[in-house]
């Protein structure tokens, strides 16, 4: 059973409404999460939480909960949900203002949307490897805000999904950020590598969970600059995501990743990161 709170409110998700003059809905001017409910908890909660807080403070909306109202609606969601494996989406807009106004208004009253739905189970056989385009990221330059407003990237991945490919590999002044819903991370020679946090990516919680389980097991790793060059000769490459969690990459362009199937690295990094959900 999916379940949704609106304001406060228990719904059903269909039942859930908010006002067209939302500035969710009017100009995009809100922030979500997305988190993995794994065995009835969420997963890496409390690093969704910081991220949520970053995100409402760098929107300046000032955050509508405490960290521990926001756990314990949290886990409301979860129970009533009652859905495992699923997803939870956690969305924070600036409420109604006035229409059409970007002044902010000098009161707000936040929207706050929170779902949980089912989610699939992969049987790790059926993970077959993406096939990625690389294009250059013509996205604003601030996806490190994980803001509502998912334009650009709809417009990249459907333009890659419409070119034959899975998603894309985006690139800023010849430097690999991140893809469309996901971070990345090649290996070459036994190296782990991932471009550093800043201001152009999303400081995805899959990708510190990764690094932090490859840290432990004694796997070299440098966060650094990548070049379109670089990415083309890599051993292996993976991304990273809350839906996808650590998703092989088997070809970029007309270049074969490899021998295009799953790398021996992406097989420990995958048993690692299943074995960390229990
Ligand atoms: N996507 N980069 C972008 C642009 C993303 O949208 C996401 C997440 C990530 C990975 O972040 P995390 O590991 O915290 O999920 C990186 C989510 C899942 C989404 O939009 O559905």
């Amino acid at each position: 059973m999916a379940i949704a709170y609106l304001n406060g409110e228990w719904m059903a998700p269909e039942d859930a409404k908010v006002s067209v003059f939302d500035r969710g809905f009017m100009y995009g001017d809100g922030i979500y999460e997305v988190m993995a409910v794994y065995d009835g908890k969420v997963f890496t909660l409390e690093d969704h939480l910081v991220r949520l807080k970053r995100s409402l403070s760098a929107i300046r909306l000032p955050s509508p909960h405490t960290d521990g109202q926001w756990r314990s609606i949290i886990n409301e969601a979860v129970l009533r949900g009652n859905e495992t494996p699923a997803y939870l989406y956690l969305q924070v807009t600036r409420g109604v203002g006035s229409p059409r106004s970007p002044v902010y208004p000098v009161v707000s009253k936040p929207t706050v949307l929170i779902t949980v739905m089912h989610a699939p189970v992969l049987e790790r056989i059926e993970i077959r490897p993406y096939k990625m385009v690389t294009k250059q990221d013509f996205r604003w330059g601030r996806g490190d805000i994980k803001v509502i407003s998912l334009i650009a990237n709809g417009l990249l991945k459907n333009e890659a999904l419409d070119e034959g490919f899975d998603d894309a590999l985006l690139f800023r002044d010849g430097e690999l950020t991140e893809a469309t819903a996901s971070n990345v991370f090649m290996v070459k020679d036994g190296t782990v590598l991932t471009p550093p946090k800043s201001n152009f990516l999303l400081h995805g919680i899959t990708r510190d969970h990764v690094l932090g389980l490859l840290a432990v097991a004694g796997v070299r790793c440098e966060e650094r600059a990548i070049s379109h060059a670089e990415l083309l000769v890599a051993d292996e490459i993976w991304i990273t995501s809350t839906g996808s969690e650590v998703w092989p990459v088997g070809q970029v362009n007309d270049c074969v990743i490899g021998d295009g199937a799953a790398g021996v690295v992406w097989q420990l990094v995958d048993r690692l990161f299943q074995a960390s959900k229990e």
